[in-house]
């Protein structure tokens, strides 16, 4: 994969300018070279029109994806090229690895076992990975080696997040959306956080701003499990967490608004009315999307803003693949002065 050099003033506004053309590997990571940015880029034509040196480098991984890399090659010598082509991506959530394997993979299960104990030689679990189910989004999954237990405690962002995989939802991969958020926000905040699981965005954000958050979560399990993670990481937070255990559509209305909204929208559920009408200046609203409806889907935020009687800017940001080109995406959406 090229990559872009840029002057590392430009760096930034080229970046975006990558990312709204398609042209951004996220995959990879950026690196400094002088007073030169050199920008991970997805080969294409349209890269020459930007008028920047195109070198042939190849950037170093994102850690995830190293991760994920070298559990190949641990596996090159047991697995046939064929094999390692049907190896998915898989989690590590605490001292749990969650890995789906495929059909076409059913009869190397104890090899694909000895490779991740080998890439981690501190896991205690390794569980196969279904699919989530309900409201609530659990997974549904069986463990394939070690303790008989999906319980344990998953370090992120400087906090400490207890989970119970078999009765909340979880997802480490949006630790970098967590990171983002809590960096957008200012101390002083007021943010209101529906859907809210056992707290990863709550505590990551109170880890580093001095806000005060509401969430609220219809799981009873995820709420108990939440309030143990506000105890246990009571010492690092900065802000404060007010926890509603209810369901957003019945607490949502009766609740004041607030400056800054997150909604982590559990797939399937048509929440944007419900979270714009709480949300005085931003709203950051995750959803699935097919590549060719994001125009649609900015359309209807910028409608639902209008029967609102506000004025939005709004932009979309593909936060990671679900389905062929159907993205998880976040919308950022700035609401103006009334
Ligand atoms: C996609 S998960 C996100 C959880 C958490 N924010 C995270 O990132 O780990 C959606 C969450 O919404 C909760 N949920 C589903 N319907 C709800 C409702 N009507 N009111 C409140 N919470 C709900 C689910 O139990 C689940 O924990």
């Amino acid at each position: 994969m090229p990559a872009l050099k840029v002057p590392k003033r430009e760096a930034e506004s080229v970046k975006r300018k990558l990312k709204k053309m398609d042209l951004y590997d996220g995959k990879r990571r950026p690196k400094r070279e002088g007073d030169f940015v050199l920008l991970p880029i997805i080969e294409d034509e349209k890269i020459y029109s930007l008028g920047y040196e195109v070198l042939p480098v190849e950037l170093p991984l994102r850690p995830e994806r190293q991760i994920y890399k070298n559990l190949e090659s641990v596996l090159a010598g047991r697995l046939s090229e064929d094999e390692l082509k049907h190896l998915r991506r898989y989690d590590v959530i605490g001292d749990i690895a969650i890995i789906q394997i495929p059909l076409e993979l059913e009869h190397r299960v104890d090899d694909i076992v000895w490779g991740l104990r080998k890439v981690h030689p501190f896991l205690k679990v390794i569980a196969r990975k279904g699919f989530h189910e309900g409201a609530f989004r659990i997974r549904d999954y069986s463990i394939i080696w070690g303790e008989e237990r999906l319980e344990t405690v998953h370090r992120e962002n400087g906090v400490e997040i207890k989970v119970d995989l078999s009765k909340v939802f979880f997802n480490p991969r949006m630790k970098g959306e967590r990171y983002r958020l809590a960096q957008l926000i200012k101390d002083g905040e007021r943010v209101l956080i529906p859907f809210a699981g056992v707290l990863p965005y709550a505590l990551v954000i109170a880890r580093y701003k001095k806000v005060k958050i509401t969430a609220v979560e219809l799981n009873r399990d995820a709420y108990e499990l939440g309030l143990k993670n506000i105890e246990r990481n009571r010492k690092r937070l900065k802000g404060e967490i007010e926890f509603i255990h209810g369901d957003a559509f019945e607490v949502l209305p009766k609740l004041e608004s607030y400056d800054r909204v997150i909604s982590p929208t559990p797939r399937g559920i048509d929440a944007l009315a419900l979270t714009l009408s709480k949300a005085e200046h931003w709203l950051h609203y995750y959803d699935f999307v097919h590549e060719d409806e994001i125009w649609t889907f900015r359309q209807r935020i910028i409608h639902e803003c209008e029967k609102l009687g506000r004025e939005c800017s709004v932009r979309v940001k593909k936060v990671s693949d679900f389905k062929p080109r159907v993205f998880k995406v976040c919308a950022d959406v700035e609401l103006k002065e009334k």
